[in-house]
């Protein structure tokens, strides 16, 4: 079969260090899309998703399930916890959310175990290792296994005999190192056993070959939405390297991730927020403290949908966002939480870096490197006036837009939608832009028409 020239194929990264929204940006823009995919990442991921006044937090489950008719993949890039994928599908069943026939596993997807939990959360606490600050989910020790060749994935859970033998050998090694290495206390596999044959009976119906079912749907002209999690400074190769998370989270990895090829992929759209916040260990140059860290937290309600810590928060840093446009290929930006700015007089950008005299102009490799930087930073007005639910780019204030222009300008790269609130429609749509194409409108999409929240 010839290739459908409707086909869409999109890719939505986070351009910071996660947490920039992504899940109600995906929810927004998952009505546009047939198929939405997840490929990358495992539970250490919350998107938190508003809908009706109900709040949502899927952490495995693509939020495109959230929306009408959209059917939802997990693809082979994820590391599956099967415990929190049941309890996240029945979460979505008690709330009315219809999984038969919509929701779609990799038989690919590598299966996290109770083991790769024991070894993080052991390893995480010994002297001598980096602390990572890491969502102790196991999702690092999972992909150890899985580069290791001695992983599990979806499609062995359902042969009982591989799946003990399994466990079994790999519990004498894991708890021998834990043990040893760790004190920690060993695990049973003849328990583990009979939960993870519980999960596959609960999940065998949804697993499939989804490389081949996305493919099919690409060809069908469907159009796809591949959701990355985390954000692409936690990327393992180009992140702020070892403060990073273990997968491919940067376009790439949307790819590997799917099975679907590059030559499928019309456009990568990134997801920022209008400042910078970042949970775990690792460099953060624009790191703000005290006062103003503080304001922004509390507005901004910055703390983990995952873990509940406080989020480190900073301004935004241009130079970073810069360095996420090229290696995403980026051409659309959104902007989400521009309402916590509201209050402020002034917004410092971080336009450059320093170090001593000279200028910085690649982001440096190592974390001794980064915590040299010097941030430059440009002050603009700010425009106290609460754009909180603003939906029409020109109901928000002159200030608000030059500060968004300023962004746009010097990222030279367009930006899309700006967020100004946690429910859906709390958005506003910018005209003729790519992402307006690659969602297949050339008017502004229905989400921008619905309400103009009363300002001030
Ligand atoms: P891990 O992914 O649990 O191995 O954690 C590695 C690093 O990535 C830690 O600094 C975590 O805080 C961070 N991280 C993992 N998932 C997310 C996320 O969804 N949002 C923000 N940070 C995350």
């Amino acid at each position: 079969m010839s290739r459908n020239l409707a086909s869409r194929c999109v890719i939505v990264v986070g351009a910071q260090w996660g947490d920039e929204g992504k899940g109600k940006v995906v929810d927004l823009l998952a009505s546009h899309f047939d198929w939405i995919a997840r490929y990358q990442g495992g539970h250490n991921a919350g998107h938190t998703v508003i809908t009706g006044g109900r709040k949502h937090i899927l952490q495995l489950i693509p939020c495109g399930i959230l929306s009408g008719s959209a059917r939802a993949v997990i693809g082979n890039g994820v590391v599956i916890d099967p415990a929190a994928l049941v309890q996240e599908m029945d979460a979505l069943e008690a709330a009315n959310v219809q999984l038969e026939g919509r929701l779609f596993v990799s038989n690919r997807a590598q299966v996290i175990l109770p083991y790769h939990r024991m070894l993080e959360l052991a390893a995480e606490n010994a002297p001598g290792r980096i602390k990572i600050g890491t969502t102790s989910r196991g999702i690092g020790p999972s992909y150890e296994d899985k580069m290791g060749r001695r992983g599990l994935r979806i499609a062995d859970l359902f042969d009982a005999d591989l799946l003990r033998t399994h466990i079994e050998n790999a519990l004498r090694e894991k708890n021998a190192i834990a043990g040893a290495l760790y004190q920690a206390q060993p695990l049973d596999a003849g328990s583990i056993y009979e939960r993870y044959v519980d999960y596959s009976r609960r999940i065998r119906s949804y697993v499939t070959d989804t490389a081949a079912l996305l493919d099919q749907a690409w060809r069908a002209g469907d159009s796809i939405l591949l959701e990355g999690a985390q954000g692409t400074l936690l990327d393992i190769d180009h992140g702020t390297y070892p403060f990073v998370t273990s997968s491919s989270t940067t376009a790439g990895g949307g790819c590997t991730g799917t099975g679907l090829g590059p030559t499928r992929v019309s456009g990568v759209v990134g997801v920022s927020k209008a400042y910078a916040t970042r949970v775990g260990g690792g460099p953060f140059p624009t790191e703000l403290e005290g006062e103003i860290a503080e304001h922004l937290r509390e507005r901004g309600n910055e703390f983990g949908s995952v873990t509940g810590r406080p989020r480190r928060v900073g301004w935004i840093d241009l130079p970073l966002l810069r360095y996420a446009v090229r290696l995403n290929g980026m051409e659309s930006l959104i902007i989400t939480k521009l309402d916590v700015l509201d209050q402020l007089a002034e917004i410092p950008v971080c336009v450059g870096y320093r170090r001593g005299q000279s200028a910085v102009e690649e982001i440096p490799a190592t974390v001794a490197e980064m915590e040299k930087l010097e941030p430059v930073y440009e002050s603009l007005p700010g425009w106290q006036t609460s754009t909180a639910g603003v939906t029409q780019w020109a109901e928000l204030p002159r200030a608000a837009r030059a500060y968004l222009d300023f962004l746009a300008s010097r990222l030279e790269l367009e930006i899309g939608l700006i967020s100004t609130g946690p429910e859906r429609n709390e958005a506003a749509w910018l005209p003729h832009t790519k992402l307006q194409a690659w969602l297949g409108v050339t008017a502004p999409a229905k989400a921008s028409v619905e309400r103009v929240k009363a300002k001030g």
